[in-house]
């Protein structure tokens, strides 16, 4: 998935590090996973929790990490002869979707041109619309377990940004059609590692959650600038949460109450960075930033120092020239960041 800070292109630069410092770890913890493409990669070796503010990536954790096969829809088979939901979802006809009830078109009265909005076309919506509303009914209707409800909406959720009508964010929509909207919409089918742990997924502020579990390798990614989450996601996350909230604006904003990170305030980052490695009860501590970032490399060596121990503290600059995206090559002097300390536990 399209995200920004997706750190992708950071894996083995991330593993590099790990090997050199942490070779006996047994855990390893993705506190702001976003995406979950860092959390998912490390699960091959590792057992994984991850975590994040936003309910669209907890889905997307919970779907793929917490889960470790991918489930066998077997009440869902015995009752409506439905093995494979994804491919169900995928071939749904037109004159099917069709019979959705007007009043629970969420995507297709809010973020299609029928809502005024053009996020996504009229077709798709509908198509996503009857998705999501048939994975709450098969709950509801205790046709899914919860293993099986995560992943299907993983799914759906992972399948939306292939179709929808932005310029790399949800911040708005593009006032002209992209031809990627005009594509089918169908759920992206994910991919589980199979790793015999007992993985977990949380979503909540990840330095309150800290003060609750432990274990080897921290992997700290939070927000490098003001610009919060939540807006330049929305669409995600209420496809997500499927709770038919007011939207505000042209944009079709939800409430953000409890979902601003302090990480994207100047006057809060600080704090909020030093509360995090104070609670932090793991011995190998891995932070990815970026010279761009809220904090200067000065003081988060100092709060790194002040937390854990001096002399193992280290930063590796990763050359921006690796980072295919056009926006940030034209920042010039980017340079993503990558910082290390163990701490005494
Ligand atoms: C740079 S992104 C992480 C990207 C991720 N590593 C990936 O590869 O997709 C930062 C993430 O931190 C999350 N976040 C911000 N503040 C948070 C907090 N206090 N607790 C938990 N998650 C937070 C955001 O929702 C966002 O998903």
């Amino acid at each position: 998935m399209r995200f920004i800070g997706c750190k992708n292109l950071l894996l083995n630069d991330i593993e590099c590090l790990i090997n050199r410092h942490a070779p006996k770890a047994e855990s390893f913890c993705d506190i702001f996973s976003g995406t979950a493409t860092v959390a998912r990669y490390f699960k091959q070796k590792y057992t994984v929790i991850s975590n994040d503010l936003l309910y669209f990536s907890y889905c997307l954790q919970r779907g793929t990490i917490e889960n470790d096969s991918i489930s066998s829809f077997s009440v869902l088979h015995n009752v409506l002869g439905i093995s494979n939901p994804i491919e169900y979802f995928s071939n749904i006809t037109v004159v099917e979707v069709e019979t959705l009830l007007r009043d629970r078109r969420f995507f297709q009265n809010n973020f299609a041109p029928f809502g005024g909005r053009m996020y996504i076309t009229d077709v798709n919506a509908l198509r996503f619309d009857f998705a999501r509303n048939t994975i709450e009914d098969w709950r509801a209707g205790s046709l899914l377990n919860d293993d099986e409800y995560f992943y299907l909406v993983a799914c759906v959720v992972e399948g939306l940004p292939f179709v929808s009508n932005i310029r790399g964010t949800y911040g708005a929509f593009a006032k002209a059609w992209d031809k990627r909207a005009f594509k089918v919409y169908e759920p992206l089918r994910l991919e589980v590692t199979h790793n015999g742990k007992k993985n977990r997924c949380y979503n909540e502020d990840g330095v309150e959650l800290l003060k609750r579990i432990s274990g080897d390798i921290l992997y700290i990614d939070p927000p490098y600038n003001a610009r919060q989450y939540l807006p330049n996601y929305h669409v995600l996350e209420t496809a997500a949460r499927y709770d038919f909230p007011n939207l505000h604006g042209m944009t079709g904003l939800r409430d953000d109450s409890g979902q601003k990170s302090d990480f994207c305030s100047k006057a809060k980052v600080e704090f909020a960075f030093e509360q995090l490695l104070k609670n932090a009860q793991y011995k190998h501590i891995i932070f990815s930033y970026n010279t761009d970032g809220l904090m200067s490399v000065e003081r988060i060596a100092e709060i790194m120092k002040t937390y854990g121990i001096p002399e193992n503290y280290e930063m590796t600059e990763i050359p921006y020239r690796r980072f295919k995206s056009r926006s940030e090559i034209e920042l010039g002097g980017l340079r993503e960041l990558l910082f290390y300390i163990e701490k005494r536990v």
